[in-house]
Formats: structure tokens, C-alpha cells, sequence
């Protein structure tokens, strides 16, 4: 193979890699249950009742609103209940909101 089209295709496998790495989150739904959030939190009518209803939050919130709230929920609320999750992704907080859009 020469080498101008070694390096097309090598280009074109980078950018797909990279396409799929934005756009193909993990499953929301799962991060949702497994982090503990449906303990405290609903969704559509599933979870624990005691915290804010999920349901319609990307209707009153930013992404980044909540992007925050997950990361650093005392930023908002110093005498937050809600633990902080600083240990999640970008890609699973991503795939979270997308959760939350569904
Ligand atoms: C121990 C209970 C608890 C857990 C677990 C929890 N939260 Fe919360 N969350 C709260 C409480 C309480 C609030 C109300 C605002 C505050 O006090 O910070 C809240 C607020 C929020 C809000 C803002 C809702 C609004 O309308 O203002 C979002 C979004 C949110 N939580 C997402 C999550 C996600 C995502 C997870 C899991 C990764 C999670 N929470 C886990 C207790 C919890």
C-alpha cells in the first residue's frame, strides 16, 4: 500500500474512533441505578421518592447545570444531602443527561 493512502485510511479510522468516542455513550439508565441516584431520585415514575423527580430536569436546568450538580452538588446547595460523584466520566456524566433527555 502506498504511503498516501496508508495515511488517508489512518485518518479516517482516527476520526471515526473519535466520532464513536462522542457520540456513543454508555447507558444512562445503568449509571442511574448502579451510582445509588435511583435511591434518592425518580425517573419517569422508578425511584426513591425522598429527593427532586428527574423526570422533566433538562427542562429546567442546563446541561452544564447538572453537570455541576453531579460533580459538586454543595456548589449549588452548601448543605447539600446529595453525595458528589466526582468520580464519574465526562462520557458517563454525558451519558447520564442524555438519560435524563430520554
Ligand atoms: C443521598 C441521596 C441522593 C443521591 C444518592 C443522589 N442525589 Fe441528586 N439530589 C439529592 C438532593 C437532596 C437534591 C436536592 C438539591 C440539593 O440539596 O442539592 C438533589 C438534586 C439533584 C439534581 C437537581 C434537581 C433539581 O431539579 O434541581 C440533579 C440533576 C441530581 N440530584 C442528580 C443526581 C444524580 C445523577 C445522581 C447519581 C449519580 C444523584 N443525584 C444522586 C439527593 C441525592
Amino acid at each position: 500500500m502506498d504511503r498516501k493512502k496508508y495515511t488517508l485510511i489512518a485518518t479516517a479510522v482516527f476520526l471515526a474512533g473519535l466520532f464513536a468516542w462522542f457520540t456513543i455513550l454508555p447507558d444512562g439508565a445503568v449509571i442511574f441505578s448502579e451510582e445509588g441516584c435511583i435511591d434518592c431520585h425518580s425517573f419517569k415514575g422508578r425511584g426513591g421518592s425522598t429527593c427532586p423527580d428527574l423526570t422533566a430536569v433538562t427542562g429546567r436546568r442546563s446541561d452544564s447545570w447538572i453537570r455541576r450538580q453531579i460533580n459538586d452538588p454543595r456548589s449549588h446547595n452548601p448543605n447539600s444531602m446529595m453525595p458528589s460523584f466526582s468520580h464519574l466520566s465526562y462520557r458517563e456524566i454525558s451519558a447520564l443527561i442524555q438519560f435524563f433527555k430520554s
